[in-house]
């Protein structure tokens, strides 16, 4: 039996709209100090809320979640990505999952095109250099990069995200979209995109100027993006990921560019989040941000409320809409 108000804990601080509609809606413990939970503290959490509100960076793993008991009965995720919980060990512990799809899909795909954008035209470079006061002036051959426009561009992972970016890509930059042929691929959406489906990735990698990573992280995916893939994207390719930092193996992709194997590369998330593989922060034609691509307003606030729907869902014992597990 959910209780009317239940008790929640909230592990990460949220945007105020969404930190004050927990607190109209639950008796909520929040996290002004925003110090990321311990797993011992992901422990009493479980142990004493009814549901736990947390993010990627609460790594709730088997050893986290089990043995119990819990007093929890939800772990309600603040985002699309679910990889940071061991679903099974959830479902085995009696806690139901959700997650935030679609209110991340427009702003994740805008930055997946900035970052194509910035590597081929050398913007960060460009904007380092001025403020490093060390901009020649004006010449004709000043940070010469590469048209985006009319490029191939291989969407790995042909989900919400990787339609966006597709339709961006196709209808603003007049793109070719490649992705690969999968039974379950939604062929009008590809259509839509003019795209075309390849018979696998290495095909995609091979006709692509640029690939764009848009599948969850799994054992499946876990380094999909390794040394002998890099090679076949080839040294004018540019790879571009806002994914996972564990679809691509780090080392390889910082050897690849260090060596002039890979053309460039966009990377919005890494493997060991914050850090970064010391190899990437020297590799030539290499954009990196820290994990920017649903960091707006509009988007993390629009999380949140899912986050809070499906909270209030379970609050009132009905179906929750985002239910992953
Ligand atoms: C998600 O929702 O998983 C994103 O990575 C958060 O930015």
């Amino acid at each position: 039996m959910t209780p009317d108000r239940p008790f929640v804990i909230v592990t990460r601080r949220l945007p105020d709209a969404v930190e004050a509609a927990l607190a109209a809606s639950f008796d909520v413990r929040l996290n002004p100090s925003d110090r990321q939970y311990t797993a011992a503290e992901l422990r009493t959490a479980l142990s004493e809320a009814d549901a736990v509100l947390c993010t990627l960076t609460d790594p709730l793993d088997a050893m986290v979640l089990g043995p119990g008991p819990w007093r929890a009965r939800l772990l309600a995720n603040f985002g699309v990505g679910t990889n940071h919980i061991d679903l099974a060990a959830a479902r085995t512990a009696g806690l139901a999952v959700t997650n935030t799809p679609g209110v991340l899909t427009d702003c994740t795909a805008d930055l997946a095109i900035a970052l194509m954008l910035m590597v081929l035209r050398r913007l960060d470079e460009g904007s380092r250099q001025l403020r490093a006061g060390a901009w020649p002036g004006w010449h004709p051959v000043h940070l010469l990069g590469r048209r985006l426009t009319g490029r191939t561009l291989g969407v790995v992972g042909f989900g919400r995200i990787g339609q966006a970016v597709a339709h961006r890509a196709h209808h603003g930059f007049g793109m070719q979209i490649l992705t690969v042929a999968r039974p379950t691929l939604d062929a009008a959406a590809l259509a839509r995109v003019a795209g075309e489906a390849v018979e696998g990735l290495d095909e995609l990698l091979e006709r692509s100027d640029i690939a764009s990573l848009h599948v969850p992280l799994t054992p499946g995916t876990r380094h999909l993006m390794d040394a002998r893939r890099l090679a076949l994207l080839g040294p004018k390719g540019v790879l571009v990921n806002t994914a996972r930092g564990e679809v691509v193996d780090e080392a390889a992709l910082a050897e690849a560019l260090h060596a002039g194997a890979l053309g460039g590369a966009g990377l919005d998330v890494f493997e060991r989040e914050p850090l970064v593989h010391p190899r990437l922060l020297t590799a030539p034609s290499a954009v990196l941000l820290p994990h920017q691509g649903s960091a707006t307003v509009e988007t993390r606030t629009a999380m949140g409320m899912k986050a809070v729907e499906n909270l209030r869902a379970f609050s009132r014992g009905e179906p929750l809409p985002d239910r992953v597990a």
